[in-house]
């Protein structure tokens, strides 16, 4: 088949969906690749080492996909570009299904049989081609180091001769994949960590990284996770005990992370007002849920605020794009690996709809818009 990689468009997108090695890969199976010119500059990979790896390269977005069986993109692309797209087509991508209605729309018009991403359900054989994982696992890692690097003081504790430092404390709000990762980042810089999640499920996994685990554990609690994994709407009664117990932790931390989200809802408000102005100085807090609403109340998409009373909000966008390489790296290699699910035994494009990944993820189809979430 033929296989083309986009340069990303989206403002502040450095990622890109493939890298040389999986170009390579594609290549010695038999696919023809086309990627976009410059599409992994701003990743560190370079047209040279594209080329190498046996692709073509492509003046534009819109030469690239012409004749492209299968386009490969972080972010889909733009409306204009999928009307360039052959029909019957597929395109990959983070494409944001309930946010970008007309983008899907226009993906049906085009007869382009769009592939979203994040709808691959969390199965252990869908594992491995789990972008969300695979992403929030570095933007996890990366709220961390970057929470440490605009707090103004050390994170591990430090005896020196000129006196002792003491460790920061850092609280990760929400232990799912991202936090967890924050949780161990910040074990490893020496900060004295804590966690709290509504899953009871997250426990052992906080404990199991070293921290202290801290959270309203009644009945609810017990019942708070879904059939998928994820986390349920909690109710009014259990949010005001929450937020009891949180305000009290949260004065007492450096650094606050969280990172909680409810599949198709705003993200939980965990962190008021008052929360905030009852932390020191100095403190950091990192709202990875900003892009979905906002964990905490006063956090700005894309900036980082300072409050009256010296507190820092970060609530900067797409963490993965920061650690452009490593994200793509990893991102690539989960289309790779999706890659079979879509490719027949002669090695045509065509996708398996049997297949329960493919009809999970799969938005349009001839024409239509056939995913249930959007009908
Ligand atoms: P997510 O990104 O939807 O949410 C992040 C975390 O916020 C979750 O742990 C959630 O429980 C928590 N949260 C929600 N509301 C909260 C509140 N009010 N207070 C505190 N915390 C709150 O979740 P993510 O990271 O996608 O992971 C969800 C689960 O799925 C985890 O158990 C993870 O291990 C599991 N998973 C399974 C996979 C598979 O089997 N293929 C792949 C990836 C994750």
């Amino acid at each position: 088949m033929k296989i083309s990689v986009l340069k990303e468009t989206a403002a502040g997108e450095a990622r890109v969906a493939a890298t040389p090695d999986t170009v390579k890969f594609y290549v010695d199976g038999g696919h023809a690749v086309t990627v976009s010119k410059g599409a992994g500059v701003s990743a560190h990979y370079s047209d040279k080492a594209y080329k190498q790896a046996g692709a073509t390269i492509s003046a534009n977005n819109g030469t690239c996909v012409k004749s492209a069986d299968l386009v490969l993109s972080i972010t889909g692309g733009n409306k204009a570009l999928i009307a360039k797209m052959k029909k019957g087509a597929g395109l990959t991508g983070l494409l944001g299904p309930t946010d970008q209605p007309d983008f899907v729309k226009a993906c049906a018009k085009a007869g382009v049989t769009a592939f979203a991403l994040e709808y691959i359900v969390r199965i252990s054989r869908a594992q491995a081609m789990d972008v969300l994982s695979s992403q929030s696992n570095l933007a996890g890692y990366r709220s961390v180091v970057e929470a440490a690097a605009i707090y103004g003081r050390a994170f591990p504790m430090m005896m020196t001769a000129a006196g002792t430092i003491a460790p920061a404390k850092v609280f990760v709000m929400g232990a799912g994949v991202a936090g967890l990762q924050a949780i161990a980042t910040a074990r490893r810089l020496g900060a004295v960590t804590t966690a709290t999640d509504v899953r009871p499920a997250a426990k052992e996994q906080v404990a199991s990284l070293g921290a202290k685990f801290i959270a309203v554990e009644n009945e609810e609690f017990k019942e708070a996770e879904t059939a998928a994994g994820y986390a349920k709407q909690m109710s009014k009664e259990y949010q005001k005990l929450q937020a009891k117990l949180m305000a009290k932790h949260i004065a007492k931390q450096d650094i606050v992370i969280t990172t909680a989200l409810i599949p198709g809802r705003p993200a939980p408000r965990l962190i008021d007002k008052a929360m905030v102005s009852s932390m020191k100085a100095g403190s950091v807090l990192v709202d990875l849920a900003v892009e979905r609403g906002g964990n905490v109340v006063g956090a700005v998409p894309g900036k980082i605020i300072e409050t009256a009373n010296g507190v820092k909000i970060v609530g900067l966008l797409n963490w993965p794009s920061r650690m452009a390489a490593d994200s793509s790296a990893l991102f690539a290699r989960n289309l790779r690996n999706f890659l079979p699910l879509v490719t027949a035994e002669n090695g045509d494009y065509a996708p398996d709809w049997d297949d329960e990944i493919i009809q999970g993820c799969a938005l349009t189809r001839d024409g239509k818009i056939v995913h249930e979430r959007l009908k």
